[in-house]
C-alpha cells in the first residue's frame, strides 16, 4: 500500500467504545471504515449514524477487503478476532486489555512478528497530553524523587460480564504509571470485593511495586461509587502534581508543597512536630488538548501506512496483561505476587528509553 492510497479499516464491535473509534476514524482523510458487529441492532444504528459506512455481521466477510482491523469487542473475544486478522496479514489495533491470558497475548505478539504486521494496543492514556505533561514534570526532576503515585478511577460504572473491575479499568492505570516511570511493576498486592450480583469483584485496591524507581503506585478502581473520579496524583519529595481528567481547564495542577522530617531531640517536648511543612504556589500549566482517541487512532493509521512501530506495540499490551494476571494470583493468595517477565519488560523499556533520548 502506498503512503497516499486510502486505508480501509474494519472496526469490529460497535458498542460504547467501538462507536467512538468509528467516529474518529471516519473523520480522518483517506480512511474508509467498515463496521462489524454480530448484533443486527447495533449495525442498524451504525448505518443510521454513518450512512456512508459499510456494515457486516462478521469479520470473515470483510477481511479480504480491508488493510487493518480495530478490535473493540469485550475482552474475552479480543485474542480470537485479532489472531484471525493477523494471520490474514492485516494490521491490528486491539482495545485494552490486549487479551485475557498471557498465553493469548504472547500468541498475538508472535503472530504479528511472524506475519510482518503491526500489532498495537489501545492504551489510550499514553496518547493523552495531560499524561505527557505529568511525565515531563517527573522526568525534568521538578517534583523531586517520587515517593508514591495514587490513581483513582471510580464511578457508577458499566458492570462487565466477562471480567472483573481490575481487568476492565486498571489497564488504564497500569499503563499510565508504567509509562510515567518507564517501568513495569515487579509485584502487586490486591484487595478486591464483589458487592452486587454474583459474577465479579466491583471494587478493588491494588499496590504496584516498582523496583528501579524504588516507589509504589496505589490504584483504586470501582464500578460502585457515587462520584465519577478520574485522578492520578504524583507525590514527589519537592512538589506534588495532580492530573484530574474530570476538569475542563485545569487537568494538571502542580502543588509546590511538601513535608520534611524534623529531628525531635527533646523527648519531653510533647508539642514538637515530627515533621515540618512547606507551602507555596499551586500552578496549572497549559495543556493543549486533543482527543486522545483521535491521537491514538491517527498514530495507528500512520503506522499502518509507514510501517513505523507503534508507541504502544503488542509487547506493551502483553506487559499489562502480565500485571493483570499477577493481580488474579494476588487476589487469591492475599499476598504480594511477582509479575512474570517484569525484568525482560524493563530491559526492553530501558532500550526504548535510551533510543528515544
Ligand atoms: N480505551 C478506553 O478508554 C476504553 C473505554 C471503554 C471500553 N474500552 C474497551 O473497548 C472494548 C469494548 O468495550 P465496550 O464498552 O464498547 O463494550 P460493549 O459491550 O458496549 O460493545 C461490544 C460490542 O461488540 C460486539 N461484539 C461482541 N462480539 C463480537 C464479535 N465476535 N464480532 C462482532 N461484534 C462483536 C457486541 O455486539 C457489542 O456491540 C473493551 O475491550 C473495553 O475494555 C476501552
Amino acid at each position: 500500500m502506498g503512503p497516499t492510497s486510502r486505508t480501509r479499516v474494519a472496526v469490529v464491535g460497535y458498542g460504547y467504545w467501538g462507536s467512538k473509534h468509528v467516529r474518529v476514524l471516519g473523520s480522518m482523510p483517506d480512511v474508509e471504515v467498515t463496521v462489524v458487529d454480530g448484533d443486527a441492532g447495533r449495525l442498524r444504528e451504525a448505518a443510521t449514524t454513518y450512512p456512508s459506512v459499510r456494515t457486516a455481521r462478521s469479520q470473515d466477510e470483510v477481511l479480504d477487503e480491508v488493510d487493518a482491523v480495530v478490535v473493540a469487542t469485550p475482552p474475552g473475544n479480543h485474542a480470537r478476532i485479532a489472531l484471525d486478522a493477523l494471520r490474514a496479514g492485516r494490521h491490528v489495533l486491539v482495545e485494552k486489555p490486549l487479551a485475557t491470558t498471557v498465553e493469548d497475548a504472547q500468541a498475538l505478539v508472535r503472530t504479528a512478528a511472524a506475519s510482518g504486521t503491526q500489532l498495537m494496543v489501545g492504551h489510550t492514556f499514553e496518547y493523552n497530553a495531560a499524561v505527557w505533561k505529568l511525565k515531563e514534570l517527573i522526568d525534568s526532576g521538578e517534583l523531586g524523587r517520587i515517593l508514591y503515585i495514587d490513581a483513582a478511577r471510580l464511578s457508577l460504572g458499566r458492570y462487565q460480564r466477562d471480567c472483573n473491575v481490575i481487568w476492565d479499568l486498571a489497564p488504564h492505570d497500569i499503563s499510565i504509571v508504567s509509562f510515567l516511570l518507564d517501568e513495569t511493576p515487579r509485584s502487586t498486592s490486591v484487595w478486591a470485593q464483589r458487592h452486587v450480583g454474583h459474577l465479579h469483584a466491583d471494587v478493588a485496591y491494588l499496590r504496584l511495586d516498582f523496583e528501579r524507581s524504588d516507589t509504589h503506585a496505589f490504584v483504586h478502581v470501582s464500578w460502585l461509587d457515587p462520584c465519577k473520579v478520574r485522578r492520578v496524583t504524583v507525590v514527589g519529595e519537592r512538589k506534588m502534581a495532580v492530573y484530574n481528567d474530570m476538569s475542563d481547564n485545569e487537568r494538571i495542577r502542580v502543588y509546590d508543597i511538601g513535608v520534611d522530617p524534623n529531628e525531635v531531640d527533646d523527648p519531653t517536648d510533647a508539642h514538637a512536630m515530627p515533621v515540618s511543612y512547606r507551602t507555596g504556589d499551586i500552578v496549572s500549566p497549559f495543556v493543549q488538548f486533543t482527543e486522545p482517541l483521535l491521537v491514538q487512532d491517527s498514530h495507528f493509521i500512520d503506522c499502518v501506512r509507514t510501517g513505523r512501530t507503534p508507541d504502544t506495540p503488542g509487547e506493551r499490551g502483553l506487559d499489562v496483561v502480565r500485571v493483570l494476571t499477577a493481580t488474579d494470583a494476588a487476589r487469591l493468595s492475599g499476598r504480594p505476587e511477582l509479575v512474570a517477565g517484569y525484568a525482560e519488560a524493563n530491559e526492553r523499556a530501558a532500550l526504548l528509553h535510551e533510543a528515544a533520548s
